[in-house]
């Protein structure tokens, strides 16, 4: 349905975006006229977004805005009632194996870090790839070691996920999701549910990401973070998409009311 469209201007004007998808690779992320209903609450209203490849999306908003479910429509944990999504130029697939394999592209990080509480943090990050991926347990074994070290908790990998800190579990949580080597990864509220001297070393490790090219779309209420490491901001206010510029802009000169005064509120504490 989606991959006849021709892609048109996204919403508001942002010219990386433009630039970045005017060459022959498809849009990272690509969300067209899109909808959706709980019941009669209009949770997404007619979402156009394009994310180029390697650009990093900051998405804010007030509570209930949308935030969480934009970003599981995505990988289509939730599904819509109309419009398209696709992601690296795939229309998501409805189910069966093209959506466990579309699902295995989006990485997801929630704020609770869903780890397997009876299994090590080892076999948290190889189970994935074994399973989905087919990879071989060695082959698992030693990618996973390597995406344990890079996120700074190899010497952890034979205790269990209640052994770790929030920081930790939640470092664990990412390298579970990069050992599929996804094309993007989604965070929502990465950091909402740690003690406050564990936010940084999660927020590093998404720095890193970010400076190696990984297409993001980050849910958070860091504002250091999303002006230090984001290329885009989209405000989002009752399903909209009602600001989507870069960082500096909208921290600086926000245009809408809803904008201002979310900004008034969180920076103001
Ligand atoms: N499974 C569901 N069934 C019914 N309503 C839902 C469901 N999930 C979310 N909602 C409602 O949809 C709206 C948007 O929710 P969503 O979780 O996307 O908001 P959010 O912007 O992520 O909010 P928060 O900042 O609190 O996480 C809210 O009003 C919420 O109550
Ligand atoms: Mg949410």
């Amino acid at each position: 349905m989606s991959d006849a469209a021709a892609p048109t201007g996204t919403t508001g004007d942002d010219p990386k975006s433009a630039t970045a998808t005017a060459g022959s690779a498809p849009p990272m992320i690509s969300m067209r006229a899109v909808d959706k209903h709980f019941g009669k609450l209009h949770v997404l209203r007619d979402i156009d977004l394009e994310v180029p490849r390697g650009q990093v999306v900051i998405v804010l908003g007030p509570s209930g805005s949308g935030k969480s479910t934009l970003c599981r429509t995505i990988n289509r944990l939730e599904p819509i009632d109309s419009g398209a999504i696709a992601v690296d130029g795939v229309p998501l697939p409805s189910e069966g194996k093209a959506l466990a394999a579309l699902r295995a592209d989006v990485g997801m990080v929630f704020q609770s870090f869903n780890l397997f509480a009876h299994k090590t943090i080892l076999d948290n990050v190889m189970l994935a790839p074994m399973k989905v991926r087919r990879v071989r347990k060695e082959q698992a074994r030693s990618r996973a070691m390597e995406l344990l070290e890079r996120v700074g908790i190899a010497d952890q990998a034979d205790k269990y996920p209640a052994q770790l800190s929030g920081g930790q579990q939640q470092r664990v949580a990412i390298a579970r999701a990069l050992a599929m080597n996804p094309k993007v990864m989604l965070f929502d509220e990465p950091t909402s549910a740690l003690d406050p001297e564990m936010v940084n070393e999660v927020l590093d490790v998404m720095v890193s990401l970010a400076k190696e090219g990984m297409t993001m779309l980050v849910v958070t209420h860091e504002m250091g973070f999303a002006r230090r490491a984001g290329d885009r901001v989209l405000f989002m206010a009752d399903g909209s998409i009602v600001e989507d510029t870069d960082p500096e802009t909208f921290f600086t000169t926000p245009k809408s009311e809803r904008a201002k005064d979310f900004l008034g509120k969180i920076l103001s504490h």
